[in-house]
């Protein structure tokens, strides 16, 4: 059997505790294993390109195998270019697997000889996905747990204004906190809050 090179394409929007406990799967598996970050100009993400290499270059510096580097353009031709044979994807729940159905089958059409090989994260990672851990850090809930510790840093310097806003809540620090009965209604993206319906606590 050839030794195979694997690609993990994906935003990681930010990067989470499941992308992670999915590259160190892949690694122990795979004779090298590519982290490729798509360069999307449509979205407009959370953490710029430069910001997503860096977190993953330092979370997965122990890995020798697994490389970091950015893509644009078709996945399959990137694939191609640094010589993986197969693709790696992660399936959390039954409600990926349409998605990445679709995704791998398309995938294939597109270059029949890259196979699509899908991996799960441990379960207690089932239902963490970057666009909760966003929502979540918008709302400056806690996200301990669900992202590694410098990509928690990274989010808690990036939405500042969110978690002053939340703690100072829990604290009870901010004029009418206790006595709004209201749901609190702010909008992302920070630092701009939407007012308060309730008129207590943004004024
Ligand atoms: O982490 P994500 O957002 O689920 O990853 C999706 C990704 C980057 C794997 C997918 O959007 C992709 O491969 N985009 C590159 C463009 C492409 O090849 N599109 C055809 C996919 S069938």
């Amino acid at each position: 059997m050839k030794p195979v090179s694997a690609l993990y394409p994906g935003s990681f929007d930010p990067p989470t505790n499941g992308h992670l406990d999915l590259i160190e799967r892949g690694a122990k598996i795979f004779e090298e294993l590519v982290v490729g970050i798509l360069r999307n100009t449509e979205k407009s993400p959370m953490f710029s390109l430069a910001e997503r290499l860096e977190m993953l270059k330092t979370l997965t510096a122990h890995l020798k195998n697994v490389r970091i580097e950015a893509f644009h353009g078709l996945m399959v031709e990137y694939a191609k270019s640094i010589d993986a044979t197969c693709v790696l994807r992660g399936i959390r729940a039954v409600s990926d697997y349409e998605y990445e159905l679709q995704m791998a089958l398309m995938n294939r059409k597109l270059e029949p000889t890259l196979e699509t090989v899908f991996m799960m994260p441990a379960d207690k990672y089932s239902y963490v996905s970057s666009r909760l851990v966003r929502e979540v850090a918008q709302a400056g809930g806690p996200v301990k747990g669900l992202v590694p510790e410098v990509v928690e840093q990274k989010l808690r310097e990036k939405l500042e204004p969110a978690y002053r806003f939340h703690d100072e809540m829990q604290e009870g620090r901010v004029p009418g906190a206790k006595t709004c009965a209201k749901p609190i209604s702010y909008a992302p993206p920070y630092p701009q809050f939407a007012p308060c319906p309730c008129g207590y606590h943004c004024g």
